[in-house]
C-alpha cells in the first residue's frame, strides 16, 4: 500500500471504473482497484477508508450478472455504490430492481432532498447529472431514504447513515455531472474521514527508500524509449540507486525528429545513471524490407526490438551481475490485465516481454505500477525531467514505420518525419499544444497528380490527424483553426521531399483509429 489510507474501488466492469480511481486521487486520496470478486475477508486485516463499488454493462436481474461478497456490505466501512453498484447494493440488501420502460441515457436533472445527508453537502437542490442505465431501483431496502429523484428515476440516490452506505444512480466521476466532484468529495471527507494525504511528493518520498531497500547493491536494466513513462521510470530509480542503473535506448530509425537527441540530453545532463544507445536502423530497415502488411510490420520490428535489447543486456550481464529489469507499467495496464491487488513494485518473473531466459533476471521492477499517467507527469515534472518529456504525447513503440503505409524505406520515413516536425512546430508556435491530446502525419501511400511551378508532378498524398481525446479509445477530430492548417500544409509541400497535397482527417474513433498504420 503506498498510503496509509486506501479507498478499494470494486471493479464490476463498468467503463467509467478508472475514472472514478482517477477522481478518488485527484480529491488527495489514494486508491486501488479490486476485481468486484475481491472476498470481505481479504480487506479486514487492513480495511479501507471507504469502498466504492463501480458501474457495468450488465444488469443485476441477468443470471451471469457479475456480483461481489455480500460480507462487505457488513465490514463496517463507508460504502458508495456507484449505477450498477447501487442497484447491486440495493438488490443484497432487500431493495427491489426492476427493468426500466426506456434506457435512460445523458444529461438529466436531479432534485435532492436536502435534509438528509452529509453526501450532498453544498451541492444545489436541483442540478444535472449523468445518467446511464436501463434499470431501476423501485424500493429502498430497509433504512435506507431516498436522496436524490429524477423524472424518470424516482430513486436516483440513496442512504442508510447509520451504515454508512450509499447510493447513486448516476455518475459522479464524468464531468457532465455538475456537482460530481463535489459528490465524491463529501463522501471522501465527510463520511470516509480522508485526510488529503495522497500527493506525488509523498509517493516520492515513500518510494525512493522503498526501491534502495528491495534492490540493495544490485544492479537494474531498463529500456529507454522517449516515451513518459520509461523515461520517469528512468528519473526516479536514477535518483534511487544512480549509476546502479543501466538504461538502454534502442535507436531503431523511427524516432520523430530531434527525438533521440532530446532524451539523451535530458538523461545526461540531469541524472546519474548509466546510459548506453545504440542505432540499430540498419537492422530494422532490413528486415522490412518488401514488407506491406501492418501487423506483420509490428511483429518484425518487436522482434528486432526484443533481439537487441537482448544482445545488449547480454553484453552488460557478461561484465555485471544485472539482477533486476525495470519497466514503464502503469497502472491501467495493471488493471487491464486483471492483476489489480497489491502495490508491490516489484515482483519476480520468468519470461518478460519476451526476452531469452538465459539473460537471468531475478526480478522486475515496475516503480509507477500504482500511478495513472496525470501522475507519472507529475512525477516527472518534481524530478526535473523537461516539460518536452513530460508533456510528450503518446507515440507507438514501432514509432514512424507505422504511420508510413505500405513498405517502409528510410526515404519515406524521413518524408513522415519532416511532416511531422512541421506540424507539431505549427502547433506548439499557435499555443495549442496542450489542448490537442494528439496529432501526427501520415505518408498515405497515395501518389496523385499535382503541378509545381509548369511542372505536373506525381507525388505523395501526407495526412493529417489530430484528435481530442480522454482516454484514447474514443476521439474526436481536433478543429484545428484554418490558418494553422493552412500554414502546416504550405510549409509541407514546400520543405518536405516528394508531396504534393496534404488532407485534413476529419473521423472519429469509432469508427477509425488514431493512428492509420
Ligand atoms: P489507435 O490507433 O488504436 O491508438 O486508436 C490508440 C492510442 O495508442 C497509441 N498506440 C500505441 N502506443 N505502443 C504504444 O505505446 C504501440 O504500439 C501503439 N500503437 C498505438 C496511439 O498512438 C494512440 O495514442
Amino acid at each position: 500500500m503506498l498510503d496509509n489510507q486506501r479507498v478499494v474501488i470494486l471493479n464490476f466492469g463498468g467503463q467509467y471504473c478508472q475514472l472514478i480511481a482517477r477522481r478518488v486521487r485527484e480529491a488527495g486520496v489514494y486508491c486501488e482497484v479490486l476485481p468486484c470478486t475481491t472476498p470481505a475477508s481479504s480487506l479486514r486485516s487492513s480495511p479501507p477508508i471507504g469502498l466504492i463499488l463501480s458501474g457495468s454493462p450488465s444488469s443485476v436481474l441477468a443470471p451471469s450478472a457479475p456480483s461481489a461478497d455480500p460480507a462487505l456490505l457488513t465490514l463496517g466501512v463507508p460504502t458508495l455504490g456507484i449505477c450498477y453498484g447501487m442497484q447491486w447494493m440495493s438488490h443484497h440488501l432487500g431493495g427491489s430492481i426492476e427493468p426500466g420502460a426506456l434506457r435512460e441515457y445523458g444529461r438529466v436533472s436531479i432534485q435532492l432532498n436536502k435534509n438528509l445527508c452529509a453526501l450532498t453537502e453544498s451541492i444545489p437542490a436541483t442540478t444535472s447529472c449523468w445518467m446511464s442505465h436501463t434499470d431501476l431501483v423501485t424500493h429502498t431496502p430497509p433504512g435506507f431514504s431516498v436522496l436524490a429523484s429524477s423524472d424518470n428515476c424516482p430513486i436516483a440516490a440513496i442512504s442508510n447513515p447509520s451504515l454508512n452506505l450509499f447510493g447513486v444512480q448516476f455518475h459522479p466521476e464524468v464531468t457532465h455531472t455538475d456537482h460530481g466532484r463535489t459528490l465524491l468529495h463529501n463522501f471522501l471527507y465527510n463520511i470516509c474521514g480522508a485526510s488529503n494525504s495522497w500527493s506525488m511528493e509523498a509517493f516520492i518520498q515513500r518510494t525512493i527508500p522503498e526501491l534502495r531497500t528491495l534492490i540493495g547493491s544490485s544492479r537494474v536494466l531498463l529500456g529507454l524509449s522517449g516515451g513518459v513513462d520509461s523515461a520517469v521510470t528512468a528519473a526516479i530509480l536514477s535518483r534511487a540507486i544512480g549509476r546502479q542503473l543501466t538504461c538502454v535506448y534502442v535507436d531503431h530509425g523511427f524516432m520523430r525528429e530531434g527525438e533521440t537527441s532530446e532524451v539523451l540530453a535530458a538523461f545526461t545532463h540531469n541524472f546519474d545513471l548509466h546510459l548506453i544507445q545504440t542505432d540499430a536502423s540498419d537492422l530494422f530497415f532490413s528486415r522490412l524490407k518488401n514488407v506491406t502488411d501492418p501487423e506483420l510490420k509490428r511483429k518484425i520490428i518487436g522482434a528486432a526490438f526484443v533481439e537487441v535489447f537482448a544482445s545488449e543486456a547480454s553484453k552488460l550481464s557478461s561484465l555485471h551481475n544485472i539482477e533486476f529489469l525495470a519497466q514503464g507499467t502503469t497502472y491501467p495496464d495493471v488493471i487491464e490485465s486483471g492483476h489489480a491487488a497489491g502495490a508491490a513494485v516489484i515482483k519476480s518473473h520468468h519470461n518478460v516481454g519476451g526476452l531469452p531466459s538465459n539473460i537471468g533476471f531475478n526480478g522486475l521492477i515496475e516503480p509507477l505500477r500504482m500511478l495513472f499517467k496525470d501522475e507519472v507527469r507529475s512525477v516527472g515534472e518534481k524530478l526535473g525531467l523537461p516539460e518536452s518529456i513530460v508533456w510528450r504525447q503518446p507515440f507507438p513503440g514501432p514509432g514512424l514505420a507505422i504511420r508510413c503505409l505500405g513498405e517502409v524505406t528510410r526515404d519515406k520515413i524521413s518524408i513522415v518525419r519532416s511532416s511531422d516536425a512541421i506540424l507539431r512546430d505549427e502547433i506548439s508556435k499557435a499555443g495549442l499544444a496542450r489542448s490537442i491530446q494528439q496529432y501526427l502525419t501520415v505518408l498515405t501511400g497515395v501518389r496523385s497528380v499535382g503541378v509545381m511551378g509548369d511542372e505536373r508532378t506525381y507525388e505523395n498524398a501526407i495526412a493529417i490527424r489530430a484528435v481530442t481525446t480522454d482516454d484514447f479509445m474514443t476521439s474526436d477530430w481536433a478543429r484545428i483553426p484554418y490558418d494553422v492548417l493552412a500554414r502546416v500544409s504550405s510549409r509541407i509541400v514546400n520543405e518536405s521531399p516528394h508531396v504534393n497535397r496534404v488532407v485534413y482527417d476529419i473521423t472519429t474513433k469509432p469508427p477509425a483509429s488514431i493512428e492509420w498504420e
